[in-house]
């Protein structure tokens, strides 16, 4: 007998519950193992009430370190205090399984340090990609690759934001609010909208690629909350979409590391993924390109992974191959590679920015007036070699001109 108990019931844990009970006489007949779900913790247990339940609901953190338990499951989120919670039960012998990317990322190190002193398992496939399975694939299936890139859609909120702007012509609250309705968000959506969500999930990802510690505070974030409707038609007129992506590379000793919105096309792999879903790009020495895409939130999705890394602990299939314990690595943040960039300059100075613009860039589109809302702005396609000598053009142009802001946008070709 399995006994668990799981801290938190939302979308993630109610989940979990309906999948422990859905599959219990499949296991018992299949692995002749009885799976219990004994006690979960919640904040408020009046919440709670009108539920169907087949498991003991209780808001004293105790009943869940009882000594019966072997499993717990982390399904509340945030940092404290998930953190007290799975650091007591690791010291107390329990396996944990939790969906958790902000503990992971902050504290992964220390608590699979834990975990393997006290002959126990820390499992967090859920806590990137939802339901695919991508750190068991990067861990055990690539393990005979080295990694060269990663190129990701990470966060499912903010590619169903993106998708219902671009597709159905959705303002942005209105996408963030059903995004919010249908659980994909976090507690607090500014974790998905900022872009940190996704950056804790790449430096959890690029840990284990690269092997190499990716401090996610190291990753160079932008969110989608400075993209607006004009981007749209801007990536409409290139044939792409707009996604925000999170991309890691290994440079020789270092690091890039971001997230950012980028314009993909609008056929490629990771233009052509919308919704709540993700896709990870990963290219490795030996196998090349592989594409791992499906639901990256939600109740169900977000469990299926969960519930793997329980029926993993209880067939004991193998000792976790999940390590976090590497040197740190040194983080580049600017993009290296020759490619093509949006540049949106807002000044009234339409004229001298456009000289500017020619004069750095011989390969340089400049947007006509005519065809877009460009009062008080210049938009530009241009060629730069890399985004440091984007940069310095910026700072140039701010010298030569009037401007309140400048904006880019990368368009990745392959
Ligand atoms: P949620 O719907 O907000 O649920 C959180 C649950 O934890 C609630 O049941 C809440 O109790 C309980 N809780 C929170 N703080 C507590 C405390 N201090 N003491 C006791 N109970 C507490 O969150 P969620 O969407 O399920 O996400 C849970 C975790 O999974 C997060 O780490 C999230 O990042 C991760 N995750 C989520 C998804 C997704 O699609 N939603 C996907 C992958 C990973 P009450 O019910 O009483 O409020
Ligand atoms: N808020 C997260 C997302 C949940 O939208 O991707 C899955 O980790």
């Amino acid at each position: 007998m399995a006994c668990i108990a799981m801290l938190g019931c939302g979308t993630v844990g109610s989940g979990v519950a309906k999948l422990i009970y859905k599959n219990r006489d499949r296991f018992k007949k299949n692995l002749n193992e009885e799976l219990i779900l004994s006690k979960v913790l919640v904040k408020d247990i009046n919440k709670h009430k009108e539920k169907n339940k087949d498991y003991i609901l209780t808001n004293d953190v105790e009943e869940i370190f009882n000594e019966n338990v072997d499993i717990v499951i982390e399904a509340m989120g945030g940092i404290n205090p998930s953190y007290e919670y799975v650091k007591r039960a690791l010291l107390l012998k329990k396996h944990v399984v939790t969906a958790n990317k902000d503990l992971i990322a902050e504290h992964g190190a220390e608590l699979l340090d834990i975990a393997n002193k006290n002959g126990v398992e820390l499992r967090f496939e859920a806590s990137v990609g939802g339901g695919i399975p991508i750190l068991k694939s990067l861990s055990e299936c690539l393990v005979g690759n080295k990694i060269k890139s990663i190129k990701a859609i990470l966060n499912g909120t903010t590619n169903f934001i993106l998708s219902k702007m671009s597709k159905e012509n959705m303002n942005y609250n209105d996408a963030l609010k059903l995004a919010q309705e249908l659980g994909f968000a976090e507690a607090n959506p500014e974790s998905d909208v900022m872009g940190y969500d996704a950056a804790r999930k790449l430096s959890i990802l690029s840990t284990i690629a690269f092997e190499k510690r990716v401090n996610w505070r190291n990753i160079k974030i932008s969110g989608i909350t400075n993209i607006d409707t004009e981007d749209f038609k801007y990536a409409q007129r290139e044939g792409c979409e707009i996604k925000l992506l999170a991309m890691s590379e290994l440079q020789n000793d270092e690091l890039y590391a971001a997230v950012s919105p980028v314009m993909v096309r609008k056929n490629s792999t990771l233009g052509r993924i919308e919704n709540e879903y993700n896709a990870i790009l990963v290219d490795g020495d030996a196998v090349g390109d592989v594409v791992f895409t499906g639901k990256g939130a939600g109740m169900f999705p977000t469990a299926s992974a969960v519930f793997s890394d329980i029926a993993d602990i209880i067939q004991s299939k193998r000792e976790s191959t999940l390590i976090f314990n590497y040197d740190k690595a040194d983080v580049n943040t600017l993009w290296k590679r020759e490619s093509k960039w949006l540049l949106r300059i807002k000044t009234e100075e339409r004229i001298k920015a456009m000289e500017t613009l020619t004069e750095y860039f011989s390969n340089c589109s400049i947007i006509s007036k005519e065809l877009y809302n460009l009062d008080g702005e210049v938009a530009a396609f241009v060629k730069s070699q890399s985004e440091a000598v984007l940069d310095r053009f910026i700072d140039d142009i701010k010298e030569r001109i009037n401007t309140e802001e400048i904006k880019k946008i990368l368009i990745l070709e392959d």
